[in-house]
């Protein structure tokens, strides 16, 4: 089937064409269709805010936690200046595309259903969410960053929005903010441990 060409001009900031397929899909039939062979556009920027991200404030990367992981955007980025970080991928749609780029097998949840408590058992030095926070419903969002802040001091957010701003109350309290080429990398810290 012939794809919708995506509208984006030359000067629109990041994220601004799929948001288009977004509102005219609906986010998870878009995943749910498009998942296999997802691509972020925008990988060089992600890849370059999370990089700079986790020298600039010496976020800890052994264990890591890709949340929401598409074809691996951020695992790639990670494992380019530190291969040996153990890094697992968690995605309902894009298995396929994640399994393709990085070898690895991504485990299947919803953010529902990590707010639920589906990664329990699991702790981590970092949690990584690329360009999909903003995609968790808002009725989930606080349960969702409370489960997060039980499984990791650290949560790196990148983001081509201004949205979420997460809540001290929800787990997890700013500690700065960085924006290259008008992408938002945010880091915070668990208020919990
Ligand atoms: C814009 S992509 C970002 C992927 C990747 N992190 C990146 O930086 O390119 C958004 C991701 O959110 C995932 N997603 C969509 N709805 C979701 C949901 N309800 N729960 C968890 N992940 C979801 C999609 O499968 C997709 O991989």
């Amino acid at each position: 089937m012939k794809r919708p060409k995506l509208q984006r001009r030359p000067d629109a900031p990041p994220g601004q064409a799929i948001r288009q397929r977004y509102q005219a899909q609906g986010v998870e039939r878009f995943y749910a269709q498009e998942g296999a062979h997802y691509r972020n556009p925008h990988e060089a920027i992600v890849a370059r805010a999370i990089q700079d991200a986790v020298i600039r404030w010496s976020l800890p990367h052994a264990h890591v936690l890709d949340l929401a992981c598409g074809s691996g955007e951020a695992t790639l980025a990670l494992w380019a200046i530190a291969p040996q970080s153990q890094i697992l991928g968690v995605d309902p749609y894009t298995s396929q595309a994640y399994r393709a780029r990085t070898g690895q097998d991504a485990l299947p949840y919803t953010f529902q259903q990590v707010a639920q408590g589906a990664l329990a058992d699991q702790r981590f030095d970092l949690i990584v969410c690329s360009f999909a926070l903003h995609l968790a419903d808002v009725s989930w969002l606080p349960s969702l960053c409370l489960g997060l802040a039980q499984l990791a001091p650290h949560l790196l957010v990148i983001t081509p929005h201004k949205r979420p701003l997460l809540r001290e109350s929800w787990g997890w309290a700013l500690l700065d903010e960085h924006i290259t080429e008008r992408v938002r990398a945010r880091a915070y810290r668990a208020t919990l441990s």
